[in-house]
């Protein structure tokens, strides 16, 4: 790892995690915040202010440990989570148009939060969206995304998440993806490469099949993407492999249930060659394709046709599955995740479950947040009082009414 510095307010956030999985934090902290003492190995977000998203506005500032957002439907609990993961990773989990997040009827929304990051720095976050541009600052800096995200790392259990397990492939190398940037950001840039790149060569291919080329003249207009492909899906498949053996360690693969969960990377390539000269067989497996992209018209080898093999005892979850399987699986893939992060990191991410008691019963939920406490900063919401009565021993409670959310005093 990278050379160790002592902690001091000046240090940057990297110089920080560099040496935070050695860090003890001292007895007594400075922190204004008694509720956030000696919890240094996350990310706390301390408070968030909202400006006109959705149907929200006003400020809330959050416990270290469970967080439980109750309310009537409607009222505006998954949307405040929205907002901390809009903090977090600059994007939403409800819409690919940020702009449907701004209040109807307005142009501007405006997310910020306070994030502590050791007991003597707090760093502020902001992400602003008007129309259809959005900016991103810290400490109100405006920063590039790569440079932004990193700071606060969200992960998100619900019902959305759970194409995870039960959807196409792409969804299982979003996770995968996701896992991978939240450990080294720049991984973003090559998957942008990636993208761009065979969408070049798709159009290509389209242009080579209307205009009737060749397999020569076609081979020799695509060998410089092939080129290009061969070399980032070398990459992508190496970081995704890797990624899998990290998650593949530290799965608690009996902790719900007792079949037990396994993973394994499942390569396009499998069976066409020795995937331990990755480039080698990806490049070879290109010149000999070129007949069937023709006729494809898009691009049919490269890491965008890669999966994840999910199964229980076994057999393929996706199909074999009972609903709470499903569920359960998803919950230890991104414990799994969360456990990578911080073994690489030296703190934790946010966790956020929306509608929790929905999608697991009391008993599995009893045993997840046994088993995240005094590890996550956790934010979940419930229609549910009985929830809050059975889980609110250790939590901070708030109500939910109307987009505003009010601290309940026990
Ligand atoms: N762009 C927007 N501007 C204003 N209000 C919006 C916007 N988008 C959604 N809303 C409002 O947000 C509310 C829904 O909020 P949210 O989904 O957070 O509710 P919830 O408390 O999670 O409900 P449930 O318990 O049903 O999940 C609705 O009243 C909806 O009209
Ligand atoms: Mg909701």
């Amino acid at each position: 790892m990278g050379v160790k510095k002592i902690l001091t307010p000046n240090n940057t956030k990297r110089d920080y995690r560099q040496i935070s999985k050695n860090y003890r934090p001292p007895l007594s902290t400075s922190s204004t915040d008694p509720r956030i003492n000696d919890k240094i190995t996350k990310m706390l977000l301390e408070s968030l202010e909202i400006h006109n998203f959705r149907n929200l506005n006003g400020k809330m500032s959050f416990g270290s440990g469970l967080n439980i957002l109750v309310g009537e439907n409607g009222h505006g609990k998954t949307n405040w989570l929205e907002a901390i993961y809009l903090l977090g990773l600059t994007r939403s989990f409800k819409t690919a148009k940020l702009t449907e997040a701004i209040r109807f009827g307005e142009r501007l929304t405006i997310v910020s939060g306070m994030v502590r990051e050791s007991p003597e720095i707090t760093r502020k976050l902001q992400v602003a969206v008007e129309g259809n541009t959005k900016t991103l600052s810290i400490n109100d800096k405006k920063e590039t995304v790569q440079r932004y995200l990193g700071q606060m790392h969200v992960v998100i259990f619900n019902a959305d998440e759970l194409e995870i397990i039960r959807g196409a492939p792409d969804a299982r190398r979003r996770f995968l993806d996701g896992g991978i940037v939240s450990l080294h950001p720049p991984f973003v840039q090559t998957l942008a490469d990636y993208n761009r790149v065979l969408r070049q060569k798709n159009s290509l291919l389209i242009s080579a099949r209307d205009n009737e080329y060749s397999l020569e003249k076609t081979s020799e207009l695509l060998a410089p993407w092939n080129e290009q492909l061969a070399s980032l899906s070398a990459r992508i498949h190496r970081a995704r492999v890797r990624f899998v053996e990290r998650i593949n360690e530290v799965l608690e693969k009996k902790l719900f249930a007792r079949e037990e969960l396994s993973i394994r990377y499942l390569s396009s390539l499998e069976g066409k060659g020795d995937l331990a000269h990755y480039e080698a067989l990806i490049a070879e497996r290109l010149g000999l394709r070129v007949q069937a992209e023709l006729v494809a018209g898009h691009a049919l080898i490269g890491t965008h046709r890669d999966d994840l093999a999910v199964s229980f005892d076994g057999h393929d979850i996706r199909r074999f599955g009972s609903s709470g399987q499903q569920r359960s699986a998803l919950l230890l893939l991104q414990l799994a995740n969360i456990a990578v992060f911080n073994a690489t990191r030296g703190e934790y991410p946010l966790f956020l479950l929306d509608d929790i008691d929905a999608e697991l019963d009391y008993r599995r939920i009893g045993q997840l947040l046994e088993y995240l406490e005094g590890k996550t900063q956790t934010f979940v919401t419930t229609s549910k009082e009985s929830f809050v009565e059975r889980f609110d021993a250790h939590a901070s409670v708030f109500d939910v009414r109307e987009g505003l959310a009010e601290e309940r005093r026990k």
